[in-house]
């Protein structure tokens, strides 16, 4: 798809380059504050964002439709009390926007809503205004007369966005700048977006579930290790302030086909579980699907199952699920979905009070994970008995530390002779 671009000549741009040009300092002359930092009132946020929002910075919050971006924001936007918030928004009405506000708190008084598109107009609000949180939702609804192309397409996005980052450099107002994203997970619209912002953040989880993460991909103020993770409610997002535990349902009888893992999102071990049903194809070739799980690597465990330690698995249908809607990739999970597959295909339930964290690799052998010692201590703190793990993670250990029983396996087969045997 081509665009035609036609930008008004530089000369007639409102601003010229000398009046911003600004000259080098040395490194002891620049000021810098460490207790700068906006508290947001939202701890998740604040972990993510590496301890609040630093001023002057332009941060962008992606994630795919009907996520909860815009009700993430406007509850940063509500609960920022004492700070003066603009909430410029180009997607819902002004009665929308505070029906829902409503919806998720007591409304800070100093909020401003604004619903409009034009880059010119925001620009205007924003220099009489002055406020000291600026939202847009969304960057793909803004408009600016500079660049001929419609709103949403990739030159109007990277100019709009440059317009702010300028907003944000000068003044010092930080922004945070909400953009949906595709199917694909990319930002719609440019990559060039994601270089021009300080911070990019990612809201997922699954429409269909209750759970979701925040996750920095970019952040040039702290790490992007922590996740922050929430629970969709009536109310509007709550914070889940001890996940490692929320995210295993509870059952009284033993079912065959879960298993739990022990996982690290970020730097947190949060311990998941998985549900397996492997069952005779129906038709001719075997469905695979997988949810929250990458489906090569599924396909990559049952070809190990089967050429490494003759299970019959290429003649079913194998599906896989983890609970809660959550997307994880930590090679520590192998062991666990393995066990998961293993027992609904032996229709005998792995004992609840076990859990796994190891990587399978092709040959069939446990391989060890990182962070071991952290992933031990949270599965004996939700009161399991057994951790199975690789046995050169076990090596390393003393069983005397632990109430929870270390079980160090080396093959597949061994797992199952000590599961189901
Ligand atoms: P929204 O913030 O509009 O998503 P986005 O801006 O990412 O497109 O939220 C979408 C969903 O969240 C919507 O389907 C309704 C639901 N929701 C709740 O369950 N509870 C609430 O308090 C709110 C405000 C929304
Ligand atoms: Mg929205």
């Amino acid at each position: 798809m081509e665009e035609v671009v036609t930008k008004t000549p530089a000369g007639t741009r409102s601003y010229s380059p000398r009046e911003t040009a600004a000259r080098p300092r040395k490194l002891d002359e620049i000021q810098y504050e460490l207790e700068s930092r906006i508290d947001t009132h939202n701890a998740e946020l604040n972990r993510v964002l590496g301890g609040g929002i630093v001023p002057g910075s332009l941060m962008l919050l992606g994630g795919e439709p009907g996520i909860g971006k815009s009700t993430l924001m406007l509850q940063v936007a509500v609960t920022l009390r004492g700070k003066k918030v603009l909430y410029i928004s180009g997607e819902e009405s002004e009665q929308q926007i505070k029906l829902r506000a409503q919806r998720v708190g007591n409304p800070n008084q100093d909020c401003l809503v604004l619903t409009e598109v034009h880059m010119e107009n925001i620009l205007h609000q924003i220099a009489d205004t002055r406020p000291d949180l600026l939202i847009i939702d969304s960057i793909q609804t803004l408009y600016t007369s500079m660049v001929e192309s419609s709103a949403g397409s990739i030159s109007q996005i990277r100019e709009c966005t440059g317009q702010l980052l300028k907003v944000a450099k000068t003044t010092g107002i930080p922004v945070f700048l909400i953009g949906h994203i595709t199917k694909d997970g990319s930002i719609a619209g440019p990559k060039v977006l994601e270089h021009m912002v300080d911070v990019v953040l990612q809201f997922e989880g699954d429409r269909n579930h209750l759970f979701r993460i925040l996750r920095a991909s970019k952040n040039r103020f702290g790490a992007t290790s922590e996740i922050g993770i929430y629970e969709m409610m009536n109310e509007g997002l709550k914070e889940v302030e001890n996940p490692s535990g929320a995210l295993l349902s509870q059952h009284d009888e033993q079912l065959s086909g879960t298993s739990v893992c022990v996982t690290m999102e970020g730097i947190r071990p949060i311990l998941l579980e998985i549900q397996a049903l492997a069952s005779s194809a129906v038709y001719g070739t075997p469905q695979r699907s997988a949810t929250g799980f990458d489906l090569r690597r599924l396909n990559m465990l049952l070809a190990v199952l089967e050429k490494r330690c003759g299970f019959q698995l290429s003649i079913k249908d194998v599906f896989l699920n983890l609970t809660g809607g959550i997307k994880v990739e930590d090679p520590a999970m192998d062991l666990a979905v393995i066990s998961a597959i293993l027992s609904s295909n032996e229709n005998l339930p792995v004992p609840q009070d076990c859990c796994f964290a190891a990587e399978v690799g092709l040959t069939g052998e446990i391989r060890p994970v990182t962070r071991i010692e952290q992933r031990i201590m949270e599965a004996q703190k939700l009161g399991f008995k057994t951790i199975y793990l690789s046995k050169f993670n076990a090596k390393t250990l003393d069983q005397g530390k632990y109430k929870i029983r270390l079980k160090g396996i080396s093959k597949v087969e061994e797992l199952y002779r000590e599961l189901f045997g």
